[in-house]
């Protein structure tokens, strides 16, 4: 916390109270908080996103107690779920109660809560008093900002106040799981993997129609292109990169020796790659290229993660 004066995070507290929009960091992605509690507030999140209104937000709670205020059931599995993850990288989809408004959940029964684990995130909404409901701050479907200046090329004035506590742990967006209807169905993949949740509470269920996009879907994180740069983006298995163009090789293992390609090397290991990718995708789509090349990663679960996202970027 030393990272951001008491005064500033007053007055970011007051934007919240106020019905503002203030981007903040978790350790995850950066997100735009608004006060989940007054849907007008809430309206500004998908206007200042281009967001259509059929997409769910998460809502960040500081503490227990705020999380089971907003639910009508708190089944075993959130309890269990909550003692060994949060705060952390994991959002809970559970049956909503009356209090959060239906602009938040998209008209669905259920809510997305998740107590994140950045010093910054935890104070505002304690300062603030109140749970923020807060997609990532970046325009939709937009690769998510992992650093202030990745909300302010994306978000510009659109956001009251960017609260900067430099770049983020994680690097990519949490893991969601939905508890609802007494189910376990893993909605986004994310670093606290499947493996890590059987541990916890048993079988957990994949989503039947992985990448199958539809307008009311239940999870928009689901829909095929989401996290996309605007330069196309190649997964390459085999080394061969394209002959025309300008274009960029991300690596992990194996570069390729090609003068006229830009070589980005990136982690070897899954929560390194992790933290590095967005900022490399941000980077790269704003550097004129005809196309960014992605080595292909592992086919394994430490791997499932960033392997989504990178074939949600691919899928334009
Ligand atoms: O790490 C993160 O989760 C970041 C930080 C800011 O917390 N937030 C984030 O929010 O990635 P967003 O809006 O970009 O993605 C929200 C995801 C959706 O893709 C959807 O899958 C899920 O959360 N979600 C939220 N509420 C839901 C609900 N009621 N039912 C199903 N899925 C829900
Ligand atoms: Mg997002």
């Amino acid at each position: 916390m030393s990272m951001i004066s008491a005064a500033l995070l007053e007055r970011a507290a007051q934007q919240i109270r106020q019905g503002g929009l203030v981007a903040f960091p978790t350790e995850t992605v950066y997100g735009l908080g608004a006060n989940a509690l007054d849907p007008e507030a809430v309206v500004k999140i998908f206007q200042a996103k281009g967001r259509p209104s059929t997409s769910p937000l998460i809502v960040h709670v500081d503490s227990l107690e705020m999380a089971r205020s907003l639910v009508s059931r708190w089944p075993s599995e959130a309890e269990k779920l909550a003692a060994k993850f949060w705060p952390g990288p994991l959002t809970l989809v559970l049956e909503k109660a009356a209090v959060v408004p239906p602009v938040v959940t998209a008209g669905l029964n259920t809510v997305g809560l998740r107590m994140p684990a950045h010093p910054i995130s935890r104070a505002l909404i304690r300062a603030a008093g109140v749970p923020l409901a807060a997609p990532s701050a970046n325009r939709f479907a937009g690769v998510s900002p992992t650093t202030a200046a990745h909300v302010r090329s994306s978000l510009g004035d659109r956001v009251d106040l960017i609260l900067d506590g430099g770049p983020t742990d994680v690097g990519i967006e949490s893991t969601v799981l939905s508890l609802a209807g007494g189910r376990r169905i893993l909605l986004r993949p994310g670093m606290i993997s499947r493996e890590m949740l059987e541990a916890e509470i048993g079988a957990v269920e994949l989503p039947e129609n992985l990448w199958q996009p539809c307008d009311a879907h239940p999870s928009p994180g689901l829909h095929r292109r989401h996290y996309s740069p605007t330069t196309p983006l190649l997964l390459i298995g085999d080394g061969n990169l394209p002959s025309a163009g300008k274009g960029a090789y991300v690596w992990r293992l194996n570069p390729v020796e090609r003068k006229d390609v830009i070589s980005v090397q990136l982690p070897s290991d899954p929560a390194g790659y992790a933290a590095r990718l967005y900022a490399v995708l941000h980077e790269l789509d704003a550097a004129g290229l005809d196309w960014i090349a992605v080595e292909k990663l592992p086919d394994s679960p430490e791997w499932e993660a960033v392997t989504d996202r990178l074939k949600r970027a691919a899928a334009a």
